[in-house]
């Protein structure tokens, strides 16, 4: 009742009308215009009302200004759904029995849909839940591009290509901010290992930093227009990324005219002084682990606290940087907790379900398919289920993303509600304790006889579905914690292999956030590649398998034969990944904690720009399978391409239209995927990268036609001795593809 009690009573006091408005302290009104409501509000602040805006005054609350009715700002996770409701000041959940919330897919499911569509519903329905919470910033969505396929953070973020992550990321923020709830775009930046992610120092050219770390940021906060973004934990140059001079003064602020707030991650900052003068607004989770141990200190001892109130008063930092935080923090409760306008937010209602159902169908990649898919029923009487993932809610673990959700259809049951009683199941394999303790390994003893009795019901079944993968617990799609290996863990390579044997008859589905290895690929007839869908994965997964819906997702990132083809693991050396360890335990880090900052390490990105499919077409070294990879049930044919010159002038632009018919049985959709490359540069440039995608709905034996403009954005590439964008001229290639290993038609123009 606090939060809006003086405004309130003011404005009934008052009346609403234009002279119950104009009766009101500017600040209040909310006829005027923002930055007039900010300076105004500024104005009647003290120092110590300032001061206060800057930092936690609980777990995930920051204050607002008591004696003027401007109330504190409500932060809650995550990226795919609202969390349950955690203690005022502890991390414990707090035991509601009303913050029950709609899972939405993991956002690398998001990024599979290569559909933006899909993202504006996304952001539309999580928007409305986290409202309904009354929550005034939700704490995602995750960009960080996924540089190793051990990053046990992978599954919060969108791939490896920034055009993708940055395309699909904008309608997320845009319509997740119309319910007046700020996004939080993260983790800025260059997070893109858990291992020492309290401090690890990122070495990075600039132009990689230029041209795959920060354009998904740059678009989220330029065309996204997000209110908030978090700063990450890591180092760049030697500073802590909550207050780093280059990314936040320089880029963010000057360069990109953010005009929103920037939060610490939970224990980010680290220096009252840097924070004070290098671009931090509001510090959060100071002196905890960012995941489970709360502050041993209180909130007035923050680094932006009482520490920054004493340097303040001495003059040893200007008024002007407390009074910019301010104004930033102030903007953003005017945008949210203030703004009348705002919705009242719904939860868990039928739309919200069916757009978790709908970005979840078009999430699930077809990897392979000898024609055993679609699986119908009338053709088996025995078909087996087998693997532990097929019943495990997917939606515990995992870190601060893991959700309460009032319903889960697993994949067993989607699959028993199409199948009926010709479905069996069997757990195939067991995994170590839940979430995050270390895996413990399971008894053998439990390893043979849970295998054993799969292989002997497989034997005995008409078809197999194996459904494993990772699971979100420790060391394996979980926050603060890599992967410890490029394999499957629990034993599930030799299960498969051994129900190969069993029954050539397999469908093998795996569950998880990332790339793995599949030595037994080549023997199994379809393969399906699934992130963690939620509250709807079961139905999503059984509508697919089932027929009843086309499966139309691409990988957002490659599927590496070995760790070692993958190019942040190429050369071997730690330094690359995870990096070395320099020197003394940092003083502020928790050793051993989530927040493990380790002994001053530092990660050198020495493939530079050539991250993913860059490195594999570049290095041709092939992948498994490959960006933007993803089977249909159906088949698309690509006709002759048309290009409107074969030269693009300064300032102009090239426009390439492309017909593509289906020509097979079944409706369905179809990504098609633009390429652009430069045949010669006086620099190393990837064979090509991805400018433009499309996703068309066509039906069987129709033709649709899909036309891109090519400008000279899509031709440049970032010059470190300038330090800009250039473009050389020469010839360029358009490859346009249904991924990026399977390139149907070129064509050429030059600039
Ligand atoms: C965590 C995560 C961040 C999350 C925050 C609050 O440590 O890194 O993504 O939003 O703390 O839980």
């Amino acid at each position: 009742m606090k939060r809006i009690l003086l405004p309130v009573m003011l404005t009934l006091a008052l009346g609403t009308g234009a002279r119950g408005q104009q009766a009101l302290p500017l600040y209040l009104r909310t006829d005027a215009p923002l930055e007039e409501r900010v300076e105004d509000a500024l104005r009647r602040l003290t120092l110590e009302e300032k001061v206060a805006l800057c930092h936690a005054q609980s777990k995930f609350t920051s204050p607002g200004v008591p004696r003027l009715g401007i109330p504190e700002l409500m932060m809650s996770d995550g990226p795919h759904g609202v969390r349950a409701e955690i203690e005022w000041n502890s991390w414990n959940y707090a035991g509601w029995t009303s913050d029950s919330i709609t899972a939405f897919p993991a956002l690398t499911a998001l990024a599979a849909t290569w559909n933006p569509e899909m993202a504006a519903r996304y952001g539309k329905a999580i928007g409305e839940e986290a409202r309904y919470r009354e929550k005034d910033v939700l704490l995602g969505p995750g960009v960080n591009i996924y540089r190793t396929p051990l990053n046990g953070r992978n599954f919060e973020y969108m791939g490896e290509d920034p055009c993708l992550a940055g395309e699909m990321v904008v309608p997320y923020i845009q319509e997740l901010q119309k319910n007046g709830v700020a996004a939080c775009v993260k983790h800025y930046a260059l997070n893109n290992q858990e291992q020492w992610r309290g401090s690890v120092d990122v070495a990075v050219s600039e132009r990689a930093l230029r041209e795959i770390y920060l354009p998904a940021f740059r678009k989220a906060v330029v065309e996204g227009g997000s209110w908030t973004i978090m700063g990450s934990y890591n180092r760049y140059l030697g500073q802590h990324c909550c207050h780093n001079e280059v990314l936040l003064n320089d880029i963010l602020r000057r360069e990109w005219g953010f005009d929103g707030c920037v939060i610490t991650d939970w224990g980010g900052a680290h220096d009252t002084r840097e924070a004070a003068l290098y671009g931090l607004d509001i510090e959060m989770g100071t002196y905890t682990n960012g995941l489970t141990s709360e502050s041993a200190f209180g909130y007035d001892q923050y680094y932006l606290a009482t520490p920054y109130l004493e340097m303040l008063r001495r003059g040893e930092v200007p008024v002007q940087t407390v009074d910019d935080k301010a104004r930033n923090i102030l903007r953003l409760i005017f945008r949210t907790s203030m703004n009348p306008d705002r919705p009242w937010g719904s939860l868990c209602t039928e739309e919200h379900y069916a757009a978790a159902k709908a970005i979840g169908d078009e999430s699930i990649v077809l990897l392979k398919n000898e024609g055993i898919l679609p699986l119908q029923a009338d053709r088996y009487a025995q078909i087996l289920v087998v693997g532990d993932n097929a019943v495990r809610r997917l939606t515990d673990g995992g870190g601060s993303s893991e959700l309460k959700p009032r319903k889960t259809i697993s994949p067993l049951e989607g699959l028993q509600t199409l199948y009926g009683d010709k479905i069996s199941y069997t757990r195939g394999y067991a995994c170590g304790r839940p979430l995050y303790e270390r895996i413990e390994e399971v008894p053998e003893s439990v390893v043979d006889s849970l295998r054993r009795e799969a292989v002997a019901r497989a034997r005995r079944a008409d078809v197999v579905i194996y459904i494993g993968g990772l699971n979100k617990n420790a060391y394996q799609d979980c926050e603060s914690t890599d992967r410890q290996s490029y394999d499957l863990p629990f034993h599930q390579n030799e299960l498969i292999e051994a129900l190969i044997e069993a029954n050539p008859n397999i469908v093998v589905l795996n569950i998880t956030g990332n790339a793995y290895a599949m030595p037994w690929a080549d023997r199994v007839p379809a393969l399906l590649h699934v992130s963690y869908l939620g509250s709807m994965g079961g139905a999503s997964i059984a509508d697919v398998i089932s027929g009843r819906v086309n499966p139309s997702g691409k990988l957002p990132y490659s599927i590496p034969y070995r760790l070692s083809d993958c190019a942040a693991h190429a050369s071997g050396n730690p330094a690359h990944y995870p990096g070395i360890e320099r020197g003394e335990v940092s003083k502020t880090m928790i050793p051993g904690s989530f927040l493990d900052g380790g002994a001053d390490p530092q990660v050198t990105y020495a493939e530079e720009i050539l991250v993913g499919y860059r490195w594999h077409d570049t290095q041709k070294i092939p992948a498994r399978y490959a960006f933007g990879h993803g089977l249909s049930y159906t088949v698309f044919d690509y006709g002759k391409p048309e290009i409107s010159d074969n030269r693009m002038h300064p300032g102009g632009s090239v426009r390439i239209r492309i017909p593509v018919t289906n020509s097979g049985s079944c409706d369905g959709m179809e990504v098609i995927q633009l390429y652009i490359g430069d045949d010669q540069c006086s620099v190393l440039r990837p064979l090509k990268e991805l400018k433009h995608f499309r996703k068309v709905f066509i039906r069987a034996g129709e033709r649709v036609e899909v036309e891109f403009a090519v400008t000279e954005e899509d031709l440049r590439f970032y010059d470190e001795t300038s330090h800009d964008w250039k473009i050389e001229k020469g010839s360029f290639k358009g490859y346009i593809g249904s991924s990026s290993s399977d390139i149907r038609r070129v064509v050429s123009f030059r600039y």
